[in-house]
């Protein structure tokens, strides 16, 4: 039995997007960046940012409340250690992932009318800043993690891997420079992959990693690779696309080959771990049948692909790989 203060549990249940906002808000208004690593006024900041004088003042004061901005009589400078996740251009910096929550915040509000359709929220095509805090956020999150991937399995025989919707190229960077006889190749949509190449230059990485721009799920994805990569990818895709990814993704192997597939997973209840059945309503919200898979599904789906070994290993708090062997053909 878990012991619970009723009274706070409910309480802070239902206010927990007041923090989200004003954090989010904050960043999105460009609060942080204005404050760099100095000490400023209300006036300083909101002339800064172009904002108002009075709300930037009641929001200067409830980060502070919140313990992300220091406070010295009429001055305020952002806590020296929260600086680093929300700078731009810092190694450690969450500011994309960050816009694109304040984007998928904006979804959620809309839940009551999800649960009544069961459709995902219509909302306008994501303009060109919207995907590049989506697509730069997904290297946010998988800066950790793909070093944890390469820290715990060995591709140092592979020679040819596919990084199949790869977006911002994070894992196919690590890679390559984890393994020096990697070849890589990053397949994603037009625009994320053009982000994607960027990542490549910046790494000095173009003569290990190529990109391919085309969709997944109606173009064909090439054949002869050691390894398919497919990470934060089936979360967002109903049974019937997992599995024909899936299918595509045994096709694109060679004998012997394998699939690392990275995702958060369920238990068979589908309501542990937390995150993960919470992210099933982000993935509700906003995409067509996707959802968190459970572990068992997702291995059944993998068996009907043609795969036929298993291995898990977590990766990160939340993340699990499961390495997915393909018969060897001998
Ligand atoms: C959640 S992100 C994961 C990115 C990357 N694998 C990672 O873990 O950092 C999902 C990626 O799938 C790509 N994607 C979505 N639909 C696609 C499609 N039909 N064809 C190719 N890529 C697609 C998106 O553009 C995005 O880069």
């Amino acid at each position: 039995m878990k012991n619970i203060n009723w009274d706070q549990h409910i309480n802070e249940m239902a206010s927990g997007y007041k923090n989200s906002a004003i954090l989010l808000n904050a960043l999105r208004a460009g609060i942080f960046e204005s404050l760099g690593e100095d000490w400023k006024t209300v006036a300083e900041v909101a002339d800064g940012c172009q904002l108002d004088h009075r709300a930037t003042g009641i929001v200067l004061h409830a980060l502070v409340a919140a313990d992300i901005l220091l406070q010295d009589g009429e001055r305020f400078c952002t806590e020296p250690e929260a600086r680093p996740l929300l700078l731009e251009g810092s190694p450690k910096t969450l500011k994309s992932i960050l816009g694109h929550n304040l984007f998928m915040m904006r979804g959620w509000a809309h839940l009551d009318e999800v649960l009544q359709t069961g459709q995902p929220i219509r909302r306008e095509e994501r303009d060109e800043a919207q995907m590049r805090d989506f697509i730069c956020g997904m290297e946010n999150v998988s800066r950790i993690s793909s070093q944890e991937v390469a820290a715990k399995i060995d591709l140092g025989s592979a020679q040819k891997l596919l990084d199949l919707g790869g977006g911002p190229a994070t894992a196919s960077i690590t890679f390559a420079q984890a393994f020096p006889r990697l070849q890589c190749e990053v397949f994603d949509l037009e625009g994320p992959v053009n982000i994607g190449r960027e990542q490549i230059v910046q790494a000095g990485l173009s003569h290990r990693i190529t990109t391919v721009a085309g969709d997944f799920h109606t173009d064909d994805i090439g054949s002869g690779f050691d390894v398919v990569y497919l990470a934060n990818i089936i979360h967002m895709m109903d049974e019937q696309h997992t599995l024909s990814l899936l299918q595509k993704s045994f096709k694109a192997l060679v004998p012997g080959g394998r699939l690392l597939l990275k995702d958060f997973f369920l238990e068979d209840s589908c309501s542990e771990p937390a995150f993960g059945a919470q992210f099933s309503v982000n993935m509700l919200v906003n995409t067509q049948g996707g959802k968190t898979y459970t572990r068992s599904g997702v291995f059944q789906l993998l068996k009907q692909a043609g795969f036929t070994d298993f291995e898990v290993i977590d990766v990160g708090i939340h993340s699990q790989v499961i390495i997915c062997l393909t018969p060897s053909g001998e």
